[in-house]
C-alpha cells in the first residue's frame, strides 16, 4: 500500500515492524505444527486453558488484541504446563496475514466477541465475509467454526453471514465442543450459540 501522508508512512511502517515480529513468534511457537484449534479475541485465556487441558493431544491457539488479558492467559497456560498451548497478542487480521500458510485450522472459536451495536461499528466486528473466507480456506471439510454471544443482533448477524456463506453450513445438530464458563459468559444472562461445518 502506498502511504498517503507521512504520518501514514509511519504507521505502515509500525505495521511491517510489529507483522515481522509476529510472523517470527508464530513461527518458532507453532514450528512442526500443520493443525490447530484457533479462538479468536480469546480475552483471559480461560476457554482455551480448559479445553487445551482435556484435549491435549489437540494444539490450541488463542491470539488477543490487549497485552495484560494475554498475560493472564499466558500465566494460566504455564501455571498448567501446557505444552499443546499457545497464545499471541496480536489483531486478529494481523494475526491470519502472517500464520504459516500451511496451517490449517480443525476448529475456529469466537466466544462473547464485542458486539459493536451502532450500525456505523458494524465494520468492526470480527465477524465479516473476508474472515469467514479466510477461515473456511483454512479449515478442511468437516472441520467447524463455533461462534456464542449474548447479543441477539450479533448472533443474528452472525447466522446471516454463515448462510449465504458458500463454504459454512449451520450444524443445528452439532454438540457445543467444550462447556466453560469464559469471563464474559459469567456476566451474562442469556447467550446464543451457533456451529457451522466446512463443506465442499
Ligand atoms: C468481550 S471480550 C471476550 C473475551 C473472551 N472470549 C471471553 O468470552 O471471556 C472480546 C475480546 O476480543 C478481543 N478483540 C477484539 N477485537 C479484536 C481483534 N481485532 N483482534 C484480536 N482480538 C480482538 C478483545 O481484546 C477482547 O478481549
Amino acid at each position: 500500500m502506498e502511504p498517503i501522508s507521512d504520518s501514514h508512512a509511519r504507521e505502515l511502517a509500525k505495521q511491517a515492524v510489529r507483522k515481522s515480529t509476529l510472523r517470527a513468534e508464530c513461527e518458532a511457537a507453532l514450528e512442526g505444527v500443520d493443525r490447530i484449534l484457533f479462538e479468536a479475541g480469546c480475552g483471559h485465556g480461560h476457554w482455551l486453558t480448559s479445553y487445551a487441558e482435556a484435549h491435549p493431544e489437540q494444539v490450541c491457539v488463542g491470539v488477543d488484541l490487549i497485552s495484560l488479558r494475554i498475560r493472564k492467559a499466558l500465566d494460566k497456560r504455564n501455571k498448567r504446563d501446557l505444552e499443546n498451548l499457545h497464545f499471541f497478542k496480536a489483531e486478529l487480521g494481523e494475526f491470519l496475514e502472517v500464520l504459516p500458510e500451511r496451517i490449517r485450522f480443525d476448529l475456529t472459536v469466537l466466544l462473547f466477541p464485542d458486539p459493536w451495536p451502532k450500525a456505523r461499528h458494524h465494520r468492526r466486528r470480527m465477524v465479516q465475509p473476508d474472515f469467514l473466507d479466510e477461515v473456511a480456506r483454512r479449515t478442511e471439510p468437516g472441520g467447524r467454526f463455533c461462534f456464542r454471544s449474548d447479543d441477539r443482533p450479533y448472533y443474528e448477524w452472525t447466522l446471516e453471514h454463515l448462510e449465504v456463506h458458500p463454504l459454512w453450513e449451520i450444524d443445528p445438530e452439532a454438540d457445543w465442543p467444550h462447556e466453560m464458563e469464559t469471563y464474559f459468559q459469567g456476566l451474562m444472562d442469556e447467550y446464543f450459540s451457533v456451529v457451522a461445518r466446512r463443506i465442499g
